[in-house]
């Protein structure tokens, strides 16, 4: 067990019902979620296409919960003002998709908007070694980036453990987020690993009742 805080929910837009987004996002909301999570993809960096600003300001005016923004496209910096115009709460870059990722850090932060960084799977965590005073949170990506519905990748755990020895070391509450294959079965062992914040795409919207599913993962989580 991890000791840290109350587990909070990402509830990711990416598995909803894309002809009802509005009652996707009231539905969630009402349903304990505590943030909500974009996926934008550019069909370069991974080939799928996604969405782009218009939808997170459609959204923002509908909810009161942060807006998460998932960059996975080439050189975010050409987007990261069109996203804080969008109202988004916090945006998200790979740290492959650029070669100045402080001074891309250093842009969302001029927003005033939260900065994270993302973790491929097969990217070190030795690499976030110097941006950890930039960042407000580390997604640690579970599995390939740009598809839902797919399964977590087993190594992901000791990638998790080690990201949260590298946020102690450094004293900060840095919050570590898990995206991809969260689900009933690993979110208990990603809780256990270090995981502060939990995105749930297929495994919350494949359910009927998120109501009834917020609750049971937190419980599963045990915070
Ligand atoms: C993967 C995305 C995830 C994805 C998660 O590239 O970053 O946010 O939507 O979906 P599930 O929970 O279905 O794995
Ligand atoms: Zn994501």
């Amino acid at each position: 067990m991890s000791g840290r805080s109350r587990a909070l929910i990402a509830a990711s837009l990416l598995a909803a019902d894309f002809t009802n987004l509005g009652e996707e996002v009231r539905a969630v909301e009402s349903a304990g979620a505590d943030w909500i999570h974009f996926d934008i993809t550019d069909g370069h960096f991974v080939e799928n296409l996604t969405m782009g600003p218009l939808v997170v300001e459609a959204i923002r005016p509908i909810t009161k919960l942060a807006l998460d923004v998932h960059l996975m496209i080439e050189d975010p910096a050409r987007f990261i003002k069109p996203f804080a115009r969008a109202g988004a709460d916090s945006i998200s870059v790979h740290v492959e998709t650029t070669r100045h990722l402080i001074r891309v850090l250093e842009m969302i932060r001029a927003h005033n908007i939260k900065a994270g960084v993302v973790l491929s799977p097969a990217i070190g965590p030795e690499q976030l070694k110097w941006v950890l005073d930039y960042v407000s949170h580390i997604l640690v990506l579970t599995v390939s980036p740009g598809f839902g519905g797919q399964r977590l990748l087993p190594h992901s755990y000791d990638r998790i453990r080690m990201v949260a020895a590298m946020v102690r070391d450094h004293g900060s509450d840095i919050l570590i987020q898990a995206d991809g294959g969260v689900n009933l079965t690993t979110i208990a062992p990603l809780a256990d690993a270090g995981v502060d914040v939990f995105t749930l795409g297929s495994a919350l919207f494949s359910s009927d009742d998120y109501g009834a599913m917020i609750p049971r993962f937190r419980k599963e989580a045990g915070r």
